[in-house]
């Protein structure tokens, strides 16, 4: 099935099995790295067990003594954002950028022992589940009924009726759209890869635009300055709120004005900030020249974790936004959809002002690298 054909029939519709979606599948991490992963501060990962008839929910970072014996049955470690860490991972996660990356969340990578799972459950956002290793049996329902085992450490559905069930082998995968129920259960060790959209809750972004907006000072000045009230008189009932200030601070923010573009601009800016527990490589200080000699032998790629969008008139990147010339746009946006800059096309940047400049500041932040050597 090909890209347009899956978004035009199935995407944030209906489920999907495809048999060797990636065939001759390589894990994009071992086993041990994953564990690895688990062990650090700055990644999300979470153990779910169901010993003894009882779900339990635990929080990383774990060392791998703190992990039950690989031959207990019944638990399974999901490590959150892989792709952020390791490159086959974004690499895997670049699959699927038919969808647009504000839409692509992050890959999270399960490893379970024989029976493990997370239970019946369904998500808020669509999901490519891929079986990386071994083998994971796969039971789904389109039921409407969605309500939880209340007083549990996870979300578990309380009646999940199956209608449809398979055993993913390694390169299988299997797509569903939100809030479809599911359950996978490992048969014998497995890796799974769930490769997670995000969708914006509204209320969510009204918030956040909001605080952007008021902000945004140039364009609202309307914001500058504190209520003032020279001349009001002795007030009587000092705990009334005065009429004049609820007046004044209403006018103020009738004032407030935005626009289409604005949106856009905040859009860009609040999709493209890395998730909290982002902290980019900080890199030895090069001087300028040098870098730039590195980065035309090799060319530059974006950093595992940098999010790069654009809109008409800016290119965001982690959360700044720019507003580049025409010129240089042009690059910027071939970074953004490609994540890299060959070695020749770094040498038509050179001579363009600024971005040399301005690739070796992101260098210096950890956003971009030198292109690692092909092997
Ligand atoms: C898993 O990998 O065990 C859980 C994935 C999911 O059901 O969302
Ligand atoms: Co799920």
């Amino acid at each position: 099935m090909t890209p347009s054909a899956f978004m035009r029939d199935i995407w944030h519709r209906k489920p999907l099995l495809i048999r060797q979606a990636v065939p001759e599948i390589v894990p994009p991490v071992s086993r041990e790295a994953l564990f690895e992963l688990a062990d650090r501060d700055d990644v999300e990962s979470r153990l779910v067990s169901f010993f003894r008839n009882r779900w339990k929910l635990e929080h990383g970072p774990f060392s791998e003594d703190n992990l039950p014996s690989r031959k207990t049955g019944k638990w399974s470690l999901l490590v959150q954002g892989v792709n952020l860490h390791d490159r086959a991972a974004a690499e895997l996660m670049s699959q699927f950028r038919f969808v647009p990356d504000a839409r692509l969340d992050d890959v999270m990578i399960s490893y379970a022992t024989d029976g493990g799972g997370v239970g019946p459950h369904f998500d808020s956002y669509d999901v490519f589940l891929l079986q990386v290793s071994g083998r994971r049996r796969w039971r789904i329902s389109s039921q409407t009924k969605l309500d939880l085992i209340p007083d549990l450490p996870l979300k578990i559905l309380s009646d999940f009726s199956a209608e449809q069930e398979w055993v993913l082998e390694p390169g299988d995968m299997l797509y569903l759209p939100p809030q479809y129920a599911h359950d996978g259960v490992a048969e014998g060790e497995c890796m799974t890869a769930s490769i997670g959209f995000r969708a914006p809750a509204y209320r969510e972004l009204a918030g956040h635009f909001l605080a952007w907006l008021s902000e945004t000072v140039a364009d609202n000045e309307g914001l500058d300055g504190r209520y003032a009230d020279a001349g009001e008189s002795a007030t009587s009932t000092p705990a009334q709120l005065p009429a004049n200030l609820a007046r004044a601070v209403a006018e103020r923010l009738q004032s407030l004005k935005w626009n289409a573009g604005m949106v856009s601009e905040f859009l860009g800016t609040h999709l493209s900030e890395p998730k909290p527990s982002v902290q980019f490589d900080e890199i030895e200080e090069i001087p300028l020249r040098q870098f730039t000699k590195l980065a035309r032998t090799h060319g530059v790629v974006l950093a595992p974790a940098s999010v790069a969008l654009y809109d008409r008139t800016h290119f965001f990147l982690n959360g700044e936004a720019y507003e580049p010339p025409a010129s240089l746009a042009k690059w910027l946006r071939r970074l953004a959809d490609r994540r890299q800059l060959t070695a020749s096309e770094v040498e038509a940047c050179v001579a363009l002002p600024d971005l040399m400049d301005t690739f070796h500041d992101w260098a210096m932040e950890g956003w971009l690298q030198i292109a690692p050597k092909r092997v």
